[in-house]
C-alpha cells in the first residue's frame, strides 16, 4: 500500500472529467487500497481518484468514527439513478480545499448504481451524511468542487486564500497538518 499525494485547489487537474473504468481488476483494486489508506491518513471521509491525479471514475468513502470498525465503500463508475426532491444542507470540507468549509445544499436522499471491488454491479440507497458525501465525491469525477455550489464571492475568497497558501513556503501539499 502507498500514500498518494493529494492535489489541492486551485489546480486544473481538479477541473477535468474522469473516464469510466473498463473493469475492476487487480491494478484498480490496488489503487482503491492506496486511496483508502491516503484518505484514512489525511484524515478524511471521502476521496475521488482525480484528487490523486488519476482521471478514473473511482471513489472511496468511509463514514465510520474513530474507534469504530472501518466500513469502507469503494465505488467504480458510480451513477446516480434517483435523487429526492427534498434537499439537505451540510457544512462540507474537502481534502483538496484544506481548512475551508461551506454549507452546501444537495438532495437529501439518493440511489446509486456502481461496480464494487469484485467488478459486480450493485445498487445503494443513501441518505443523510452518506448521501451528501457520495454526491460530493461524484462531483469530483466531473471536475466540480463544493465551492462551485456556493456564491462566486465566497468561492473566490476561498480559492484566493488557497492560492496564497500554496505559494507560501509554510504550507505544502505534503504537509499532513494541512490536509483535512
Ligand atoms: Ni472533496
Amino acid at each position: 500500500m502507498a500514500l498518494l499525494p493529494i492535489i489541492t485547489a486551485p489546480d486544473p487537474r481538479l477541473k477535468r472529467i474522469a473516464k469510466p473504468v473498463a473493469r475492476v481488476d487487480d491494478e484498480l483494486r490496488q489503487l482503491m487500497d492506496d486511496m483508502l489508506e491516503t484518505m484514512y491518513r489525511a484524515p478524511g471521509i471521502g476521496l475521488a481518484a482525480p484528487q490523486v491525479g488519476v482521471l478514473k471514475r473511482l471513489v472511496v468513502l468511509d463514514l465510520s468514527k474513530e474507534g469504530e470498525d472501518r466500513r469502507p465503500y469503494v465505488l467504480a463508475n458510480p451513477e446516480l439513478t434517483w435523487v429526492s426532491g427534498e434537499d439537505a444542507a451540510y457544512e462540507e470540507g474537502c481534502l483538496s480545499l484544506p481548512d475551508h468549509y461551506a454549507e452546501v445544499v444537495r438532495p437529501s436522499s439518493i440511489e446509486l448504481s456502481y461496480l464494487d471491488r469484485d467488478n459486480e454491479r450493485r445498487k445503494l440507497s443513501a441518505e443523510g451524511l452518506l448521501a451528501t458525501c457520495i454526491q460530493h465525491e461524484l462531483d469530483h469525477l466531473d471536475g466540480v468542487l463544493f465551492v462551485d455550489h456556493i456564491s462566486a464571492l465566497k468561492r473566490n475568497m476561498i480559492l484566493r486564500k488557497l492560492l496564497k497558501a500554496k505559494k507560501s513556503d509554510k504550507v505544502t501539499d505534503a504537509d499532513p497538518a494541512h490536509v483535512l
